[in-house]
């Protein structure tokens, strides 16, 4: 018994030395609890947990005229209240769609959570100036009166463009660079339900799309692709955003102008970096130079590392 305890170890030894990586993977029906992730692997992931406490917060408050402080303060950690965060005028089936999105960033943040330590929810500007200042960057000039994201749904819808789709291109430009399946489960599972956010939002606006924003008389299409064009210029990384009508031969095939969903040649979801989502996150070009929705940056070792 003992000789044969003792050869079992022989074998079992060098077999789980040669796996770096202490993973566990446990499928409970839906549920599923991980840790030990590789070093590298928790970077990435931690990174979208600042995209996502924006989400949660912009959501909920939208929606509710409450956040993570109330529906889930555990998971707020104690960071700082977002910055006039508030409920918007939204008629009754975009508030439904915005809460239903409120409580799945929720589920996001927790999975994440769940799975790396994270950190607590950084500081957030949510007041109606941080968004204003996003179009005014968009048009090139100060719109007046100041863009309001709060006042209907149309404006809401249009500042929500802003949101999801930053994250989705994360969760693209991060899954080639992940090594463990827990890591690459979950980030599969984030970009599905993010891209079927920014797609439920592109069709509302879509439907809308010749409609004027009150009072500019601006097309929401043309704020699409000005607020696509803003971010192009601004993640220096050439077009990787489109708005909801494009030149042909950015279309789909290089065959047609409505672009209900944007993608590449391929019709491909594009991706971008860490660094390329902080200089669009930030407003200001510059992965180094935190302000818009961070005043005092994102939290994280790769954000942290170019303060
Ligand atoms: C929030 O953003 C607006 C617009 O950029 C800015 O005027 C305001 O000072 C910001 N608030 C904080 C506390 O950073």
């Amino acid at each position: 018994m003992i000789v044969f305890v003792y050869f079992s170890l022989l074998i079992l030894l060098p077999l789980s030395s040669s796996y770096s990586v202490d993973e566990c993977f446990i499928n409970d029906q839906n549920n599923y609890v991980a840790r030990n992730v590789p070093k590298s692997d928790v970077d990435l992931i931690e990174f979208p947990l600042n995209l996502e406490f924006m989400e949660a917060e912009f959501f909920l408050w939208g929606s509710l005229g409450y956040g993570l402080d109330k529906f889930a303060p555990e998971l707020a950690d104690g960071g700082p209240v977002p910055i006039s965060a508030q409920i918007a005028k939204l008629s009754p089936l975009i508030r439904d769609v915005i809460a239903q999105f409120g409580f799945q960033e929720v589920g996001h943040v927790r999975a994440i959570k769940d799975t790396v330590a994270g950190f607590p929810r950084p500081l957030l500007n949510l007041s109606r100036e941080s968004f204003a200042t996003v179009m005014n960057d968009a048009f090139g000039h100060p719109l007046e009166p100041p863009f309001d994201p709060y006042a209907n749904d149309i404006n809401y819808l249009l500042a929500s463009y802003v949101i999801p789709y930053v994250g989705l291109t994360g969760y693209v430009g991060a899954n080639p660079k992940l090594h463990s399946p827990t890591a690459k489960r979950l980030v599969a599972g984030l970009l599905g339900v993010e891209s079927g956010q920014d797609a439920v939002l592109r069709a509302l606006l879509y439907e809308r799309g010749r409609e004027n924003v009150k009072p500019y008389g601006i097309t929401v299409t043309e704020f699409t692709n000005r607020i696509s064009a803003l971010r192009n210029k601004l993640g220096r990384h050439g077009i990787k955003d489109e708005g909801l009508r494009v030149q042909r031969e950015f279309g789909a095939e290089g065959s047609i102008r409505g672009n209900i969903l944007a993608g590449d040649k391929y019709s491909l979801a594009y991706d971008r970096t860490p660094e390329e989502i902080l200089r669009i996150v930030y407003g200001s070009g510059q992965e180094s130079k935190p302000g818009g929705f961070y005043p005092n940056g994102a939290e994280g070792r790769i954000a942290k590392s170019y303060l």
